[in-house]
């Protein structure tokens, strides 16, 4: 039974095919959602709505709470703003969450992965706010407000708490960016030490974190980063446990929820059966564990539950799609994962 209605933007390049995956493993695992489909990106256009990011699809949102989406590609250089980073801006989808953990069947350099990258989602350099001051010279501001680095602290530090976290690692450029990263520096201690004691909580340089980061990724529980470095990052942890193939991620806010996958549109595999849908999956298993809390649904966490065992026991049976090392296609991975729904 459908209990809850969810916005589904499955986006450009791979994302109808992987949309169109999830949804089959969500059916056949029972989860109680209703997708109401919604347009984003390229695929707006092409359906001539006004604009990339259309009111319908934005309203819907803020009527159902949750969507669960697929990448909008965003052109390099010219061109439309990202649909994206817009999204999450007009929604205040403040936090970004990006678990990243090592999964049985999927050989890697490294063993015993399990982080999560917390990234703040609205400000930064991501601002968009770039000016052309005379020829030959351009510039971006980067925006950091106390408000929104207060927020992201204090997001992440629930966090911690709330999944039984143990230690949060800020990385940061404070020694260069002593203003913009110095702040988010400033917010996170005085969060640490009036509201959070008993969460482990240090600092690193961004680029000492990214050697220490294919060194010795073990080491780290929560990353709490900026906007750029939190998405750069982001990547550079998908690819110690497998790729972008099997890295989902959650755009979180205190009114609505996005779940998407870390990955792009991939218009190179686009059309082909070659996307893996794994991490879309497992974003869509975040979604259910957010409405299990928000909505105090067991039924959410038992559906999610049951989708988390059989995706684990397909890997680990071997049955993987390319970019893992497989042979399976987008739907016959799927299939895979629908077999061993219990
Ligand atoms: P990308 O993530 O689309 O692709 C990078 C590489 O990873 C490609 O070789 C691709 O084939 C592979 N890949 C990505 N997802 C995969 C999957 N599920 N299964 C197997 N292989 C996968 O990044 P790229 O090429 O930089 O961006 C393409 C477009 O996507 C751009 O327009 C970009 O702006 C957009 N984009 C959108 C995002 C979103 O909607 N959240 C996030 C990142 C990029």
């Amino acid at each position: 039974m459908a209990d809850h209605t969810v916005v589904l933007i499955a986006g450009d390049g791979i994302g109808p095919e992987v949309s169109d995956a999830v949804q089959s493993v969500l059916e056949a695992a029972r989860a109680p959602v209703a997708f109401v489909q919604r347009y984003a990106g390229l695929a707006a256009l092409d359906r001539n709505l006004p604009g990339t990011l259309p009111e319908e699809t934005l309203s819907s949102i803020r009527q159902h709470r949750v969507a669960l989406k697929g990448p909008c590609t965003t052109p390099v250089g010219g061109g439309f703003r990202s649909v994206n980073v817009e999204l999450r801006r007009t929604l205040d989808l403040y936090a970004a969450v990006r678990p990243v953990r090592s999964l049985d069947g999927v050989t890697t350099r490294y063993d015993g992965v399990d982080l999560v990258v917390v990234r703040e989602n609205t400000e930064g350099l991501y601002s968009g706010v770039e000016n052309h001051i005379t020829d030959g010279v351009v510039v971006s501001m980067k925006v950091a407000t106390r408000h929104a680095c207060h927020r992201i602290a204090h997001w992440a530090f629930r966090y911690a708490t709330r999944r039984r976290r143990q230690r949060i690692t800020l990385l940061h450029k404070a020694n260069i960016m002593k203003m913009t990263d110095g702040m988010l520096l400033t917010e996170a201690r005085k969060v640490h030490q009036l509201d959070y004691p008993n969460i482990e909580y240090s600092e690193l340089i961004i680029d000492a974190a990214s050697m220490r980061l294919v060194q010795s990724p073990s080491q780290f529980d929560i990353l709490l980063c900026e906007n750029l470095y939190g998405d750069i990052v982001s990547d550079l942890c998908a690819g110690l446990v497998g790729g972008l193939g099997c890295t989902p991620g959650a755009n979180i806010g205190d009114e609505d929820a996005v779940f998407e996958a870390v990955h792009g549109s991939a218009p190179d595999i686009a059309g082909k059966n070659l996307a893996n849908p794994l991490a879309m999956l497992m974003s869509a298993t975040m979604m259910l564990k957010h409405l299990a809390e928000r909505k105090d649904d067991p039924e959410c966490s038992r559906a999610a539950e049951r989708i988390k065992v059989a995706y684990d026991r397909a890997l680990g049976e071997g049955q993987k799609t390319r970019d893992l090392g497989g042979t399976l296609g987008t739907r016959e991975f799927a299939q895979a994962v629908i077999d061993r729904i219990g």
